[in-house]
């Protein structure tokens, strides 16, 4: 990972670009990071806001020979790499929620967005996005554009935290996680990942659209779905939804 990396002053996505670049053939392992995005892409078709300078926005093509289905467990991988990079770049504690948030003292810090082109056995190629708020100034962002209280490292920390320092902190990680999935499968990286989100054993609320139900979580399966046992013994695999601690 990172041994082409694509620098731009501006794009509208860094994943739009690494997309366009994979379907023409770019390499495994290259990046693309962008010092500002005009459409900044969420999950879900929200905007990513993306201001120049302070962030880092950064996109990351892997080629890994597995069926769709497990293209999931790749997120597995950008979720623990950021929080690495976190932990070794600030003196802060990062946070992981389900499914693929990033917190810092309960606010969101970093998003991450994987695209994907696949047929129907087997994947062509991933795009990891990666966003992590470093240097924002929250005082300069209006609220009310933002869904989730969110935050930014210099927010947390106090501290400015060097964008290149982080960058190749974040991308060695990524390397690190990749070979070992390679080698391994999601097992090692779903681990951690648990371990480090302190929900296991937990009484978590799930809110689906209209549904809610409360249950303690078990685990991860696989392919990234929260498994929680409600008070019947019955265990829900919960695809989709928002969890909170209760
Ligand atoms: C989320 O909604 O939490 C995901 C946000 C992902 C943002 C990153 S920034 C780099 C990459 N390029 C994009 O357009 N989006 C991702």
């Amino acid at each position: 990972v990172g041994s082409n990396i694509i620098c731009l002053k501006e794009t509208e996505s860094t994943n739009k670009v690494a997309f366009t670049l994979a379907e023409e053939g770019a390499a495994e392992g290259t990046v693309v990071i962008a010092d500002a995005q005009s459409a900044g892409k969420g999950r879900l078709g929200r905007i990513w806001l993306s201001p120049p300078g302070v962030n880092l926005y950064c996109s990351v093509v892997l080629r890994p020979a597995i069926a769709p289905m497990a293209a999931c467990q790749l997120t597995f991988l950008s979720v623990v790499a950021v929080a690495r990079a976190i932990e070794s770049c600030t003196t802060l504690k990062p946070q992981i929620k389900w499914p693929n948030d990033i917190l810092i003292n309960g606010k969101k810090v970093a998003g991450l967005l994987n695209e994907m082109n696949a047929e129907t056995e087997k994947v062509n190629f991933v795009v990891l996005g990666i966003g992590v708020n470093l240097n924002l100034d929250m005082a300069s962002i209006s609220e009310s554009l933002l869904r989730h209280p969110a935050t930014s490292l210099l927010q947390e920390g106090g501290v400015e935290v060097d964008r290149l320092a982080f960058t190749r902190a974040l991308l060695l990680e990524l390397d690190r996680l990749y070979d070992v999935f390679l080698a391994e499968g999601e097992a090692p990286v779903r681990a951690e990942w648990l371990e480090r989100s302190a929900i296991k054993g937990r009484k978590v609320k799930v809110s689906q659209g209209e549904r809610e139900f409360t249950g303690m979580v078990q685990g991860v399966d696989s392919f990234g779905a929260l498994l929680v046992q409600l008070s019947d013994g019955k265990v829900e695999t919960v695809l989709s939804g928002d969890v909170a601690l209760v």
